[in-house]
């Protein structure tokens, strides 16, 4: 049976790195999906860039037009049934959005963090801070991590988790940047086993239904 094509949408808010590896793995036809608008909450980033090379239609949704969290959250919320979104990809998005929307899209909205989560998420964590704070720990490992978005931040079900090695002379920016490349190649993985309907979401833990595969594991 030809599972249905499951229709994206990406908030981003920077760069765009991360929605860059989800445009290429569907385009390399790794992922059955179709990333079918990219929203911005700023005006001008470059993701807007990568998302109009590769003809996907995208908007911003600039949160200094909207009064409060939830007109700004409604706002992008309209867009993505509007554009009959199935699920969401929360790619280097840095706003907070009210819960109304991820309880829109129960276990249908995915967000990576650059960390190993439970450990070093929530209130605050994110960029730079995150390896900050992981270096200032001693830990001797990091790691990115593919999370199911839910009202709370960052402790939603996690689909997938790679490490990477604090070295003794790391930066933050040098941890950075390991911890991005694997970002590239767990966030694909995620997107392919939720859009592909290839996971069991068993309370916090999720599982790979027969078929899927968490690693390059054949
Ligand atoms: C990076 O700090 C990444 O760790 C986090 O969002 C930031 C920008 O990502 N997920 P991107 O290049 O805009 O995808």
């Amino acid at each position: 049976m030809v599972a249905i094509t499951k229709r994206v949408g990406v908030l981003v808010s920077g760069g765009g790195s991360n929605l860059q590896s989800l445009i290429d793995a569907v385009a390399a036809g790794e992922i059955q999906a179709e990333i079918v608008t990219v929203i911005s909450d700023k005006p001008g980033v470059y993701a807007l860039e990568r998302a109009a090379r590769h003809g996907i239609p995208a908007a911003v949704v600039d949160h200094r037009d909207y009064p409060s969290r939830d007109d700004f959250t409604r706002a992008i919320l309209d867009r993505l049934l509007g554009e009959k979104v199935d699920l969401i990809c929360l790619a280097g998005f840095m706003r907070i959005l009210s819960s109304f929307l991820p309880e829109t899209y129960p276990q249908r909205m995915l967000n990576i963090h650059p960390a190993l989560l439970p450990a070093f998420g929530g209130k605050g964590m994110y960029g730079l801070r995150v390896h900050e704070a992981v270096l200032a720990s001693g830990a001797k490992f990091s790691g990115a991590t593919v999370h199911i978005v839910t009202s709370e931040t960052d402790v939603g079900p996690i689909v997938c988790q790679e490490v990477v090695p604090v070295a003794d002379d790391d930066t933050p920016e040098t941890l950075a940047r390991r911890v991005l490349e694997v970002e590239h190649r767990i966030y694909p993985r995620a997107l392919k086993l939720l859009a592909e309907d290839l996971l069991e979401i068993d309370g916090l833990r999720t599982r790979i239904k027969k078929g899927g595969k968490q690693g390059d594991q054949d």
